[in-house]
């Protein structure tokens, strides 16, 4: 088949881990005869510089004319100010709201050749292997009012949690589709004993449960799950939870299994199937590792990309349905660590670490095979 990706390298190491995904994809059509056509777009605190903005018409077109958007990661001290009018994050807040992507899912594995970078004791870590679901487009990130002010008391801010049904219902269904395809367990965070939207989200998740009776649910308060995360990690099957949640939680899963560099996620518009495709006429959905733009690190050729190349493989599944394309990549990524290759950030300190775009050459002759 035929793709077309909008490509959003952005800002820091963005750029960097973005091109050794082409690379391996470019490899992957190769071989299995697909045609992927690559569309660069400008998004972040480069797009601020050139026009002002994080992320212009130009961009979004490219964008909306795309089947699928890997990007890159956001941000940097260049454009940290925080009275600053615009800010690098605007442009991939914007790209979920515009597209509607309302169900970021990020995988969190431990891959047991990492168990030694693992800030947590080897006999927590048998058997981690879970999704967190994290509603992308509601909640405080987009609720209105949000601003700030200043009277004779002094300055003052709001930001606003809320959400309708609807926007549960539909987070709340892709956590159980999930976890159909996988152990039939969901766990759906919230702070019930405190907000009122959480209330919201027990009542409609357990409702939305009435379809699902092959998934058993359980209802946790977030601050507990955050302690389960480090304490009994193999608990989890499948975790849906509002935005800011999910966010903090997912930083906190992400580095469980040794490196903030090894995660992917997906952000989607619809509710994955198993076989399901791109609807036509319907918005892309997007792709980003869960590490930011490392700033420090930026243009030294030592980032990890192996949580771009495991997005895009997870942009092979869930947009293009290449199931089979996809386990080929993630079996190289699991092939390379097991045959003790390093990036720098889970090297141990007598291992010379590979740079980034060896990683990329060595993934892409691997599914090259
Ligand atoms: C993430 C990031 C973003 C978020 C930032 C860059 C706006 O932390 O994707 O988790 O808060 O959603
Ligand atoms: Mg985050």
């Amino acid at each position: 088949m035929e793709a077309r990706i909008a490509v959003l390298g952005g800002d820091g190491i963005g750029p960097e881990v973005t091109a050794e995904s082409i690379k391996v994809i470019d490899s992957i059509g190769r071989r299995y005869g697909h045609r992927f056509d690559w569309v660069p777009g400008i998004v972040g605190g480069r797009s601020i510089d050139k026009s002002g903005i994080a992320i212009d018409n130009n961009t979004l077109n490219l964008v909306l004319g795309a089947d699928a958007v890997l990007f890159g990661a956001v941000g940097g001290p260049k454009w940290d100010d925080p009275v600053a009018k615009v800010r690098p994050e605007d442009g991939i807040l914007k790209l979920r709201k515009t597209l509607g992507l309302f169900a970021n899912l990020r995988p969190v594995k431990v891959f047991p050749q990492l168990i030694g970078s693992s800030p947590l004791r080897e006999e927590r870590l048998k058997n981690v292997d879970f999704i967190i679901v994290r509603e992308l487009t509601g909640g405080l990130y987009f609720g209105k009012p949000k601003r700030r002010w200043e009277n004779s008391r002094g300055r003052r801010a709001v930001d606003t949690l809320s959400y309708t049904e609807k926007e549960i219902q539909r987070v709340v269904r892709v956590g159980f589709e999930l976890a159909r395809m996988r152990n039939k367990k969901l766990h759906s965070l919230d702070k019930m004993n405190v907000m009122e939207t959480s209330r919201l989200w027990r009542e409609v998740a357990t409702e939305v449960g009435h379809e699902y009776p092959d998934v058993e649910l359980i209802h946790m308060l977030a601050d507990n799950a955050a302690m389960q995360i480090v304490t009994n990690p193999s608990i989890f099957d499948v975790i849906v939870t509002e935005n800011t949640f999910g966010d903090i939680l997912s930083d906190e899963a992400a580095v469980i299994g040794g490196s903030m560099g090894m995660l992917p996620s997906a952000s989607l518009a619809s509710v994955p199937r198993m076989n399901g495709r791109r609807r036509r006429g319907g918005k892309p959905a997007l792709y980003e590792p869960i590490h930011g733009s490392a700033p420090d690190i930026a243009g030294r050729g030592v980032a990890n990309p192996l949580a771009s190349i495991l997005s895009a493989a997870m942009m092979l599944r869930w947009s293009f349905g290449m199931h089979k394309e996809a386990k080929a990549m993630e079996e190289a990524v699991d092939g390379f660590l097991a045959e003790g290759y390093r990036t720098a950030d889970i090297a141990s300190p007598d291992q010379i670490p590979l740079q980034t775009t060896k990683v990329g050459d060595m993934i892409a002759a691997q599914v090259g095979d």
